[in-house]
């Protein structure tokens, strides 16, 4: 069975509280322009979506960055502190870190490994996937928000944190520093960090990555209309509403976009509201910004971490850093 159709299959509740949601749903399409928080495509099927995103042939990030991974584990290991645990955000299915994981097992017995996620789907894929195979390897899994970091406390020193798979593009640059300044507060002198940035590139091969061929990019980003209709009663026609990814060059992102395909309004019963859309109104839902080598340096500095190496690919695609908090 593959990763995509296992987290389709398993049960389990809504990745967070219906009652959170509903806040930053009524929030996000009271505004004009209508925007909805990016954690809100991660449910049990988003994640699975976004499992297949990361086998198009189109998605070059996470290959990429598993290529890097794969020339450099070992290097990036010897640069780590003895008997290192290791916490990571938005680790979904940890299927990348694995590499990191085998690599670290041949320097040290075991690992403690504190993985983060709002989606508790892929969280219980990655302890039964990381145990299975890596049995020194403890993982405790933490359900939740990025907004909470305190499990960090609980990791044994010296500590790892990984932020990879580009998710920091997920973030405007003042909440990307906001977040690595709270991982910084959370770490002590000596313990590291190493972030995974997508980099600018000939905008078509970016295009293409959030354009698929199969649609399962268009699906992912119409699955939040599906994940309202079920978590809070909405009567949202998912068909109704197009998918709209492009490259905004002026702010280095890819953005993605629902696009209403026809006036139209639709009830969301929790919410106790009727939405309304003209014809080509968009929420706005997801921004996938892309770095420079020197704006992925400024935002570690900026954010109390001194850049101890970076390592990237041979066509300069993604790079990974690895900081230290001195
Ligand atoms: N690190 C994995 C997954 C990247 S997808 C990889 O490189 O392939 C982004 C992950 O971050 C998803 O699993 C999603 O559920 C999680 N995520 C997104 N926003 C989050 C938030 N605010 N708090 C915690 N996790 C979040
Ligand atoms: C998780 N994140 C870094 C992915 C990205 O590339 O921005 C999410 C994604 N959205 C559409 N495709 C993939």
């Amino acid at each position: 069975m593959i990763r995509s159709e296992y987290l389709n299959r398993v049960s389990v509740p809504p990745s967070i509280p219906a009652t959170d949601i509903a806040g930053d749903v009524l929030e996000g399409l009271s505004r004009t322009p209508k925007s909805l928080p990016p954690k809100l495509l991660y449910d049990a099927r988003g994640s699975a979506l976004f499992e297949q995103i990361t086998c198009l042939p189109e998605y070059y990030p996470t290959r990429t960055e598993a290529a890097i991974l794969m020339a450099h584990a070992d290097e990036i290991c010897a640069r780590l502190g003895r008997n290192v645990s290791v916490g990571e955000l938005g680790a979904g299915t940890a299927t990348k870190t694995r590499i990191l994981l085998r690599s670290l097992l041949r320097r040290q017995f075991s690992v403690n490994y504190f993985p983060l996620d709002v989606s508790d789907a892929a969280l219980q894929l990655a302890k039964e996937e990381v145990e299975r195979e890596l049995r020194a390897v403890n993982v405790h899994p933490q359900v939740g928000d990025f907004e909470d970091l305190t499990f960090l406390e609980l990791q044994p020193r010296p500590r790892l944190v990984l932020y990879i798979g580009s998710s920091i593009g997920n973030l405007e640059h003042d909440e990307a520093i906001a977040l690595l300044q709270n991982v910084a507060r959370h770490l002590s002198s000596g313990d590291q960090l190493l972030l995974g940035v997508d980099l600018v590139k000939d905008s078509a091969v970016m295009h293409a990555a959030y354009n698929d061929s199969a649609g399962i990019t268009a699906s992912f980003n119409r699955n939040l209309l599906v994940r309202i209709n079920r978590e809070l009663g909405g009567h949202f026609d998912p068909d109704a509403f197009c998918h709209v990814s492009f490259w905004n060059e002026a702010a280095s992102r890819i953005e993605l976009h629902l696009e209403s395909r026809r006036p139209q309004s639709v009830r969301v019963d929790a919410l106790d509201t009727t939405l309304r859309f003209h014809q080509g109104e968009r929420i706005h839902t997801e921004n996938s910004y892309k770095y420079t080598i020197g704006r992925m340096k400024d935002l570690l500095r900026r954010s109390g971490f001194e850049v101890e190496h970076t390592w990237t690919d041979s066509d300069c695609w993604f790079a990974l850093s690895l900081g230290v908090i001195i």
